[in-house]
């Protein structure tokens, strides 16, 4: 068990993905987690619990308070600041599927953007001012220098409503900390965050038809899925797959410690941060990476491009090196590895029942 550091943070979208991670490394790191989701696209365990958090306790040792609760309900939302008493909170509650965007953007304006206006609101009212907010590199959109800072303007050429709804949440959050300077934010724009806890009890389910790489490629070589299908093989890149720099969620998780840190140590009101490692991987060096480094076979074949997709992308991280101490330290095989154990200790995701009897 971690020794407390007295604090408090509020997370939402705690039983999805990467914010299951980060509760792990929050609660390592001395902090009290409240969590809430309304399994959007998390698992619930069918009495309104999060199946991810119940085994995040196990891996922890210590119990994460949770609700129920969707952020376009202010009134329940607003139970929770009554009930808590609040130093900061990360804020990962959002829909995240970029070709589910463009056929629904009204659903993505109104989660994203609507949910986190009320979580302002909210967070002011009771006084509340620290706030890490989960960007994404699209918010660069197409990018004309690599590797990107975090000098290059936003919000130009996005190719995807989901990707826009980040960058006019970036926005919101700039014009929030003008007109009021006790606010203190810090927004991670992530790279592809890939990979899983190393107990293999937490990972990636993806609950959509819309998958991102490496869940499709760990299905191939599940055999659920016949074959991968690469999109685009005629990018300016050595090998003509697009380039993305993939990070793994554990180390994407602990950048969210390091952005609560630099909130509790100084009033900064505002800044943005890339958290990549800086490495750009083909997608068909991961192929080849997940193939070695688990001893599977993942057939694939090429087609078009996808629409919307860009050909390169990675960051340059050194800005939260310097100021957030904060360095990605996970290689490309570990992210494989982790990925794979994961996957094959819970074949139907948190559906599995392990082999205690239990799902969690
Ligand atoms: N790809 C394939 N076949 C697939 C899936 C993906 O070839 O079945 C390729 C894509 O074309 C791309 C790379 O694998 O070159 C990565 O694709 P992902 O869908 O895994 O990730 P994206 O880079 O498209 O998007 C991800 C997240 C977004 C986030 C974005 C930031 O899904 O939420 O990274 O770049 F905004």
């Amino acid at each position: 068990m971690a020794q407390s550091n007295g604090k408090t943070v509020l997370v939402t979208g705690g039983a999805g993905y990467i914010g299951s991670h980060c509760v792990v490394t929050l609660q390592e790191a001395g902090y009290k987690v409240i969590a809430l989701d309304n399994f959007a696209n998390s698992v619930d365990d069918g009495c309104d619990g999060s199946i991810a958090l119940k085994r995040v306790e196990k891996i922890t040792g210590e119990p994460v308070t949770f609700y129920k609760c969707d952020l376009l309900d202010t009134v329940y939302l607003e139970r929770i600041f009554q009930n808590h008493q609040i130093d900061s909170v990360i804020h990962f509650a959002a829909m995240k599927a970029v070709g589910e965007s463009m056929q629904y953007p009204m659903l993505y304006y109104k989660n994203n953007i609507i949910g986190m206006i009320n979580l302002l609101e909210i967070m002011k009212k009771y006084n509340i001012y620290n706030l890490v907010f989960s960007s994404s590199c699209t918010v660069y959109g197409e990018p004309e220098k690599l590797p990107i800072t975090e000098e290059k303007r936003i919000g130009q050429s996005i190719t995807n409503v989901y990707g826009r709804t980040k960058f006019f949440i970036e926005e919101i959050l700039k014009d929030v900390t003008n007109s009021d300077d006790k606010w203190n934010i810090i927004a991670l724009r992530y790279f592809n965050p890939v990979g899983a806890h190393g107990s293999g009890l937490i990972g990636e389910d993806p609950t959509k038809q819309f998958t991102n790489l490496m869940p499709f490629i760990s299905q191939v070589a599940m055999g659920k899925k016949e074959k991968l299908t690469i999109f685009g093989n005629d990018y300016d890149t050595p090998d003509g797959t697009g380039i993305r720099d993939y990070i793994h969620v554990m180390d994407l998780a602990s950048g969210h410690v390091a952005a609560l840190h630099k909130l509790e140590k100084s009033h900064i009101q505002i800044k943005a941060y890339n958290l990549g490692t800086g490495r750009g991987v083909s997608v068909l060096e991961l192929i080849k990476t997940f193939e070695q480094t688990n001893n599977v076979k993942v057939p694939f074949t090429f087609e078009a491009r996808r629409h919307g997709d860009i050909s390169t992308m990675y960051a340059d991280p050194s800005l939260a090196e310097r100021e957030l101490g904060w360095k990605a330290t996970r290689s490309i095989q570990e992210m494989c590895s982790d990925f794979w154990r994961w996957q094959t200790m819970n074949p139907v995701g948190y559906k599995t029942v392990l082999t205690n009897g239990h799902n969690h």
